[in-house]
């Protein structure tokens, strides 16, 4: 007899899938990418980037997830073979690779939190130049924050699919669209507002740096979760009433609202403080975690107010994302080894933790693990080595494969009856062709163009 497994209810596939996808990816990676791109003409790039290749493979994974019912890894034994599980391992390990650096810069949010709660009582005292790195070259700080991150996830995926993850997301979804929207009434009236807008939705292609396309293809795969197995797991606990195609795009629209939501938010208040542009521009990085801080304290009305709940909103996007990369680990180790599900839930969760030690410890602590830069420049050794190995190379190869399978191998029928588009006739709907269009050759081919400008030298991380 099969094992009863967790089935997500009404909304819960929803905000689940929502929840992974909305994490750092939006609230810190895309506001600084967008910046360092000069705004508009990237904007919509990324919008084409997220339909064409974000949607379909979207759909890909949930199909083969909710079909077999399974992890990635016996997924792609059942649906294609013994070989094609190597894409399910793949999956599995970017899952170790990307918790184990992720938590470290949750951690983060957990202490921009504590801190702007101090300064919102007692007031803001500036910090001192440097004391960002101060910050992250305090190992045993690093080590217990992603510590407290990692735990608080643990307890999350051992208590289960339907008390642990759709629980959970169902309360921190909507605290965070609506902390979100809040944010965005509150910047409106500021006076950065109406350059934000110019900024971000008039395309000048002539700002468009060569490297933008291939940027905003990678980031999609990050910030949507695609490529590794998240979406075929979360797809696997999904009821067979709903619709594939619809779940999938909502799942993108959400994403990318918030993602924008995000650099509204940002830009809205570094543009309203003349000053800052220069210093934004000379190191977009620390734009959430340095800069932001300091603004909601020092020029923005109600700044006190905002700045410790929109920390809140970072450690529960964040939160939610790393639900979903330690339940592809322990679904796996259930799936594959029979593992029950606390025991799976710490063997996984300890196993990513140990890659966070090093992550934790290379911002400075250990010199030595601070160099290990295997892909080039850059001072967050192992970290960065990490996010540019996963964000790279195991994503796009992943989503690469996953394309390949569902659009080249896949039994059409399989295909045809789990997407379930049919017209009443019984022939396939537009939007049925649509899909199959982009995951046989658009998705394909736009992958393979960004696998090639990595290995000609681009970097996405
Ligand atoms: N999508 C998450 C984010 O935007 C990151 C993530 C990647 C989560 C892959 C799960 C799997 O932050």
């Amino acid at each position: 007899m099969k094992k009863k497994r967790g089935i997500f209810g009404r909304f819960g596939f929803i905000l689940a899938a929502t929840g992974s996808a909305i994490g750092l990816g939006n609230l810190w990676k895309f506001p600084y990418i967008t910046w360092h791109n000069n705004g508009g003409a990237f904007v919509l790039i990324y919008l084409a980037s997220v339909i064409v290749i974000g949607w379909p493979i979207m759909m890909a994974e949930i199909l083969i997830g909710r079909k077999t019912q399974k992890n990635p890894v016996p997924a792609f034994e059942e649906l294609g073979s013994k070989k094609w599980s190597a894409v399910g391992w793949l999956g599995v390990t970017t899952g170790l690779v990307i918790l184990g650096y992720y938590t470290v810069i949750a951690g983060w949010a957990i202490t921009s939190f504590t801190k702007c709660l101090g300064w919102s009582f007692s007031g803001y005292v500036k910090p001192a130049a440097g004391a960002f790195d101060n910050f992250t070259g305090n190992g045993l700080l690093q080590l217990f924050l992603s510590f407290i991150f990692s735990v608080i996830t643990a307890l999350i995926i051992w208590r289960g699919v339907k008390k642990g993850i759709e629980r959970t997301t169902k309360i921190l979804m909507p605290i965070l669209f609506g902390i979100l929207i809040y944010l965005v009434i509150m910047v409106l009236s500021l006076p950065g507002i109406d350059e934000t807008f110019k900024f971000l939705f008039t395309a000048n292609f002539a700002d468009l740096p060569s490297t933008a396309i291939l940027e905003s293809v990678g980031h999609a795969f990050f910030t949507l979760s695609l490529g590794m197995g998240a979406m075929i797991t979360y797809g696997s606990y999904m009821s067979r009433k709903e619709s594939i195609a619809r779940n999938a795009a909502l799942v993108v629209f959400l994403d990318t609202l918030i993602a924008i939501g995000a650099c509204i938010i940002m830009f809205t208040i570094i543009f309203s403080v003349p000053a800052v542009r220069e210093s934004v521009s000379a190191d977009p990085i620390g734009m959430l975690f340095v800069t932001l801080p300091n603004l909601f304290y020092t020029q923005i009305p109600f700044g006190s107010t905002l700045a410790p709940i929109f920390f809140i909103l970072v450690g529960f996007a964040a939160l939610s994302s790393t639900i979903s990369l330690l339940e592809v680990l322990v679904s796996f180790l259930v799936d594959k080894f029979k593992m029950g599900r606390h025991k799976a839930t710490v063997v996984a969760a300890a196993s990513a933790y140990a890659i966070s030690i090093f992550a934790a410890l290379s911002l400075g602590a250990i010199p030595f693990l601070s160099k290990l830069n295997i892909f080039g420049e850059g001072k967050d050794g192992v970290l960065s080595t990490l996010d540019h190995l996963a964000s790279n190379w195991m994503l796009p190869v992943g989503g690469l494969f996953i394309t390949i399978f569902v659009g080249w191998f896949l039994d059409k029928k399989i295909c045809q009856d789990e997407v379930n588009l049919y017209k009443t006739d019984g022939s396939p709907k537009l939007s049925y062709k649509f899909f199959r269009f982009l995951i046989k050759f658009i998705a394909p081919l736009a992958i393979l163009a960004v696998i090639i400008a990595v290995i000609l030298g681009q970097d996405f991380s």
